[in-house]
Formats: C-alpha cells, structure tokens, sequence
C-alpha cells in the first residue's frame, strides 16, 4: 500500500525522521535560501491542534518503502469548521510521477468524509507547487508579501530608540509563552478588531484567539507544538488595560527563524505610534531570549502600506510573494480522481 493515512500520533520515528528528510530535500531544491528543518518536537508539531480541529498526515512510499512524499490536512472547527488547511511535498527526485495528485486525491476524499468543503494552501510564488495548484483547479485568493529582517544587518541603535520612543499615557510589556491572566480579556478585544480588518493574515495557530478562552487554548497549543510566543502588549494608563499587541514565535523545528505574527492596535488608540514601538522592543527582547536566531520573516498584503511602512524603518525587505490558493472540495475530488 503505497499511501497511507494516520492520525499524527500514529506516527512512527522513522516516519517522522522521513517527513523531515523530505521537507528539507523540497527546501534545498525550491527554496534554497531557507532554513532547513529539524525533527526535535517534529512529533509534537504534528500531532498537536486547536481543541476544535483535527489533523491527519498522509504518507506516500515507494515499492522500497522511502517516502516519496506527504501530506497534512488540517480540519478547522468552531465558526471555520467545513474549511481546512492542506500542506504537501513531494520529494524531488519523485517528481512528475502522480504522487502530488494521488496524495492530493487522499486529501480531498478524507476533507469530503468529515464534511470539509474548502482547502486552502499556502505557496510560495517562485516554487514548482504553483503550476501544480493552478492544475489541480486551485484558484488564488489572496497574495501577501513576505518580508524578511536580516539579523545581521539589523541596526540595533536604530531600533532600540524606536522601543524607547512611546507616547505619553503608554507603557509596554513583553511577556513570553502566555499573556498574564488580568490581560487575558482587553488583550483578546484588541485582537477581535483584527475580524474587521483585511491587512493583517491570520495564521491558523492564532486563529481562534479573539475570544478569552480561545486565546488559552492558542497559546497553549501552541506551546504544546514547540513553538515558543513572545508578545508585546501596549497598556494604556490608568487602568493598564490592553491596547495594543504584537506576537511573534519561534519554533524549535526551524530555530533560526521567527515568524511574525499579528500587529494589532485598537481603533481608538492608534496615530501614537504604537504598533513601531511594540514591534521594536520585541526585537529587543528576542534578541535576548533566541540569540541563535538568524532572521524574522513576517507576511503583510499589498495594500497595507502603513505596516510595510513600519516593516521597512525595521530593517524588513520584501523578497518574495506567498499565495494563498483555495478549492471547492467537489471539484477537486472530481478534478484529482479524473486526470483532468
Ligand atoms: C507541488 C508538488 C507536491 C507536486 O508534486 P508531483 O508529485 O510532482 O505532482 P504530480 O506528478 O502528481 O503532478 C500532478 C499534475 O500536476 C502537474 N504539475 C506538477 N507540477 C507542475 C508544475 N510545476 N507546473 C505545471 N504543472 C505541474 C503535472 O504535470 C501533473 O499533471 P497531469 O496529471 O495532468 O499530467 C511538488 O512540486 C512539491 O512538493 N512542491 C513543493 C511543495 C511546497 O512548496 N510545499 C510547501 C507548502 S505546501
């Protein structure tokens, strides 16, 4: 049997040791310039989801048994359940055999079986895995700009005035891995405001954090996955009640890299300069706590030009686009099963 399903929790470590090995032969072929992979918490990354959702990971193997590629499928419950997440990779040196459509086909048949109806699929623009979607009958919905930080070229002088630069009635904390309880509500009404706005993506991990309770469970599953989250809030005196915000994590799977998450100011509290002053001092302090870093990677879309604004006084510079493909289950099962 070639291909398989499983729960991720059914994995074994050579399956994880093999998942690994393809994630970082697809890197060194598509995308040379990125980190490369580790299997410390590879397990626990896959096997650990949002209480709602559901994961499932595909293995494809050859007759000698070597995995030629995977895929993982993530079911989202809560107000997105019917929608999910897909990631896939097929080894280079498998290529243009079908193992990308029969793994996709797995997919689509598992997503119908649990009443999923919308995959959606991160890529990014310079890889082989356009033309696959585009073939597969995915259609682009969204297209952000991924910016990199360079450490090395970071100017620290530059950004610690920035943290240091906060307007009167402010103040700032950091806080790694969990935000303390009494900041648990205003920080989880700041970020609702991120549901009325489109200039921010929402990354599934934090997806559900706009209500207190879901905001536990995003930190704590996040955790669970070996991610570590370091936040900035902007408190605003008397009351220190959260205003602001900025996340970011660092995974123990790809250690040299951070991934900026949301930005986030209320409404009413923004024109001060906040989202440059919280956005400065977690470099500051990230330059503390993860000093094997090498850079920070953060995804902004076209339009929001007051973030890519702030991005740019940071040091960030655009280099590459990521598409955000989605597809009508139906159609795709149809599509992936006919040949078409
Ligand atoms: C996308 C990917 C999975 C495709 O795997 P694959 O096993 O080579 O795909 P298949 O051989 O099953 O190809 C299926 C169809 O797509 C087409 N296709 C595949 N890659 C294509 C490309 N780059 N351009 C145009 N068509 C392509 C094939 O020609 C084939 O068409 P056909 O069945 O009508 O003949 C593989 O390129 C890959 O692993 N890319 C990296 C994925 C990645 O970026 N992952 C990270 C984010 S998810």
């Amino acid at each position: 049997m070639p291909l398989k399903q499983l729960d991720p929790g059914e994995m074994t470590a050579d399956d994880i040791r093999d998942w690994c090995s393809v994630l970082n032969d697809m890197t060194a072929a598509d995308m040379p310039g990125e980190p490369r992979w580790r299997t410390d918490r590879l397990s626990d990354y896959l096997t650990a989801t949002l209480p709602d959702d559901r994961r499932y990971v595909f293995l494809h193997r050859d007759d000698d048994g070597d995995l030629t590629g995977h895929a993982s499928l993530i079911m989202f419950g809560g107000e997105q359940a019917g929608t999910g997440v897909i990631e896939m990779s097929t080894r280079p040196s498998a290529r243009g055999k079908g193992v990308g459509r029969a793994l996709l086909r797995a997919v689509a048949e598992c997503a119908a079986a649990e009443s999923c109806r919308t995959l959606s699929v991160e890529v990014i623009a310079t890889t082989p895995a356009v033309g696959f979607y585009d073939r597969m009958g995915f259609e682009r919905a969204v297209v952000e700009q991924r910016h990199l930080l360079r450490w090395g070229e970071v100017d620290w002088e530059k950004i610690e005035h920035a943290a240091g630069r906060l307007a009167a009635g402010y103040r700032l904390e950091y806080h790694a891995g969990a935000v303390p309880e009494r900041l648990v509500d205003s920080y989880a009404s700041v970020k609702a405001n991120l549901r009325t706005t489109t200039d921010y993506a929402i990354v599934p991990e934090w997806r559900g954090s706009a209500q207190a309770d879901r905001l536990r469970d995003s930190l704590s599953t996040l955790e669970r996955r070996g991610m570590r989250s370091h936040i900035v809030v902007a408190l605003a005196e008397p009351y220190g009640n959260v205003v602001g915000l900025t996340e970011l994590v660092v995974a123990a799977q790809r250690p040299t890299r951070a991934d900026q998450y949301d930005t986030v100011v209320d409404p009413g509290h923004r024109s001060y300069g906040l989202a440059m002053s919280m956005k400065a001092r977690l470099l500051t302090e990230l330059r503390r706590a993860e000093p094997q870093l090498v850079d920070v990677q953060t995804w902004t879309m076209q339009h929001a030009d007051d973030v890519r604004w702030i991005n740019s006084e940071l040091g960030f510079a655009h280099d590459v686009d990521w598409y955000d493909y989605e597809a009508d289950v139906a159609e795709l099962l149809a599509r992936a099963s006919s040949g078409a």
